[in-house]
């Protein structure tokens, strides 16, 4: 089902800070930060030969990752992704087999402008999980 990791997310306290220590230290190659007022965050994503890092800075007052920056006020690995081709099959066949989906169930637009999905942490190794149709 799932295929290519598409990145690895760090929530991070100082987005500024964080795009700095990869671009000047890593040497990486860095998109510039953008707010994303929908989903409570500011984003930037690391891109690599192989994959993509992303980082989220808490946006605003109900930010959904506030509370995990407070406790990781270094920055802490928040979420992984994985690319599907079908979004709803794979939706479909998670629930069939027990694992809970985040929200109400229905893909929303992530921060690339394609359909995302949260799986419950509890139900995959302790880690966020989000899928991606690509
Ligand atoms: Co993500």
């Amino acid at each position: 089902m799932i295929g290519r990791l598409n990145h690895v997310a760090i929530a991070v306290k100082d987005i500024a800070k964080a795009t700095a220590i990869y671009r000047d230290t890593l040497g990486a190659k860095v998109t510039p930060a953008t707010p994303q007022p929908e989903h409570g965050v500011t984003v930037v994503f690391v891109e690599l030969p192989n994959t993509k890092i992303e980082f989220l800075e808490p946006l605003g007052e109900n930010s959904p990752i506030a509370k995990f920056v407070e406790k990781n006020p270094d920055g802490g690995i928040h979420h992984v992704c994985y690319e599907v081709d079908d979004i709803i099959a794979a939706r479909d066949q998670l629930k069939a087999q027990g694992a809970r989906v985040l929200g109400d169930g229905n893909p929303k637009i992530g921060a690339h402008g394609k359909p995302v999905l949260f799986l419950h942490p509890k139900d995959f190794l302790g880690t966020l999980t989000e899928l991606e149709q690509v």
